[in-house]
């Protein structure tokens, strides 16, 4: 398992959570090492590599997809679903979580806005939908672990203004994006 002792490894850091994600009770022991990981956040900052873009996959197969993803200031990813469990992991800077949910008929509400702080895990379930942003004047740093298959999972978009839930893909994705930048 991973320890604060040395050199914070990325590779055994995966490792662990890949283990993790094939018992049983994958969901609490996901939570318990991404806690302990990011309890010192400096420790992973100073030795994580400095990935060149945003969302990289580091690791991703039928029990767990893992991610390092970063939020550049002023940008925000549009509300989603992931159709798996998802915990956040923050290392730098803080994510703004806003929480919604379905009021029937395909609309959306806010329901409450989450900040993730460094240091800091956020553990969502199934069907909760979310947007995200950094909280903070600096880009934002976090380990996002789903315990899926997230590249290939049917999920969902939700475009909050209209109150439209779309299919999660790359064109609906930009799409939203555009509009929140409009
Ligand atoms: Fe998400």
């Amino acid at each position: 398992m991973t320890e604060q002792q040395g050199e914070f490894s990325i590779d055994q850091l995966v490792d662990d959570l890949k283990k993790a994600a094939l018992l049983e009770d994958a969901k609490a022991q996901v939570k318990s090492i991404l806690e302990r990981t990011v309890k010192n956040p400096e420790w992973v900052g100073i030795s994580i590599p400095d990935y060149a873009d945003d969302d990289v996959i580091l690791f991703e197969d039928d029990s767990v997809s893992i991610w390092h993803c970063r939020f550049q200031m002023g940008l925000s990813v549009p509300a989603h679903d992931h159709q798996m469990v998802a915990t956040i992991a923050v290392y730098q800077g803080a994510e703004r979580n806003v929480m919604w949910f379905s009021s029937g008929a395909g609309g959306i509400k806010q329901k409450t806005e989450i900040l993730v702080n460094a240091g800091d895990v956020l553990q969502l379930g199934p069907n909760a939908i979310h947007s995200v942003s950094s909280a903070v004047d600096f880009d934002s740093c976090a380990i996002h672990v789903y315990l899926g298959k997230l590249t290939t999972v049917e999920r969902s978009l939700f475009d909050t203004k209209n109150g439209i839930v779309m299919h999660y893909d790359g064109d609906n994705y930009q799409r939203l994006v555009s509009a929140d930048r409009a």
